[in-house]
C-alpha cells in the first residue's frame, strides 16, 4: 500500500494521469463543438441532435459519457493540483532559478486558467443543463414538444452580459489549451526529431481551432448571423 502511494505521488504518474484525462476532455470538446455548430444550420438540426443524444442506446449513452467526463475531470483537477504542489516543493528544495526561467508564463498559469475553466463549467451546467442560471431561456419547447436547445442558446446570446461572460471563458479555455495539448503529447512521448516542430505547433493550432469554433457561436448570434 505504501509503495502504491509512493508511486502515485511521483511527478511522472501525475503527468500521465493529467495527459490521458486531458486528451479525453479535448475529445469531448471536439464532439461538443461539432454538435453546437449545428446552431448555424437552424432549430431543426440542433433540436433533433439534442433528442438523439438523450435517447441514444435508450438514454444510456449520455450517462456513460457523463460518468466518464466526471471521472476524467476530477482526476485531471486532482493531478493538476498535486503537480503544482510537487513542483513548488521541488523548487523550494533546489531554489532552481534556471527552471523558473525556462518555464513559460503559459505553463506557470495552467493551474489558474484550469481552475477558472472549472468555475466556468459549473456556471455553464447551471445555465444549459440544469436550467437554474438564466432559467427563463431553459424552459422552452419547440413545435414538436422537444426541449428547444436552439432557442435557449440563441436567446441567451442575445444578452450582452451572457455573451461577454462566454467570450471571456472561451479565451481562458484557449489559454489553457494552448499549452495543454503540446504538453500532453510530450508527456506521452509522442515526438520524433523530424516531426517535433510540427507537433509543437499542432497543440496551439488545435487549441485555437476549438476556441475560434466555440467563440463563433455567441459572437455569430450577437452579430445577427443566427436569429
Ligand atoms: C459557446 C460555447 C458553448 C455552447 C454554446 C455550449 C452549449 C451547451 C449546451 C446547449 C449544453 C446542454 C446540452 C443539452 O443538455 O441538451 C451544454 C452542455 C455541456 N457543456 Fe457546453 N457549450 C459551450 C462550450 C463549452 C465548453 C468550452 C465546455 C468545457 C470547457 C463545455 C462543457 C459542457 C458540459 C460538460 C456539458 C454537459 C454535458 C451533459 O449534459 O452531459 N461547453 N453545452
Amino acid at each position: 500500500m505504501r509503495s502504491f502511494s509512493v508511486v502515485w505521488n511521483t511527478t511522472i504518474i501525475q503527468k500521465w494521469v493529467m495527459a490521458i484525462t486531458g486528451i479525453c476532455l479535448v475529445v469531448f470538446l471536439l464532439a461538443h463543438l461539432s454538435g453546437n455548430l449545428l446552431v448555424f444550420l437552424g432549430p431543426e438540426h440542433m433540436n433533433a441532435y439534442g433528442v438523439e443524444l438523450r435517447e441514444m442506446f435508450h438514454g444510456a449513452a449520455i450517462w456513460v459519457v457523463r460518468l466518464g467526463l466526471i471521472v476524467a475531470l476530477i482526476l485531471h483537477v486532482l493531478s493538476g493540483i498535486k503537480l503544482a504542489r510537487l513542483n513548488r516543493g521541488a523548487k523550494a528544495v533546489r531554489n532552481d532559478k534556471v527552471e523558473h526561467r525556462t518555464s513559460t508564463i503559459a505553463s506557470r498559469s495552467m493551474i489558474y486558467t484550469g481552475l477558472l475553466v472549472v468555475v466556468y463549467v459549473v456556471y455553464h451546467l447551471a445555465h444549459f443543463t440544469w436550467g437554474v442560471a438564466h432559467g427563463e431561456y431553459y424552459h422552452v419547447v419547440d413545435h414538436l414538444g422537444r426541449h428547444d436547445v436552439y432557442r435557449m442558446v440563441v436567446d441567451s446570446f442575445h444578452q450582452p452580459l451572457i455573451t461577454i461572460t462566454y467570450v471571456i471563458a472561451m479565451i481562458v479555455t484557449g489559454l489553457h489549451l494552448n499549452h495543454a495539448i503540446s504538453s500532453a503529447l510530450q508527456t506521452l512521448g509522442i515526438n520524433h526529431p523530424r516531426y517535433t516542430p510540427m507537433l509543437r505547433l499542432a497543440g496551439p493550432a488545435l487549441g485555437m481551432l476549438i476556441v475560434i469554433g466555440f467563440l463563433s457561436i455567441p459572437l455569430g448570434i450577437m452579430f445577427g448571423l443566427v436569429k
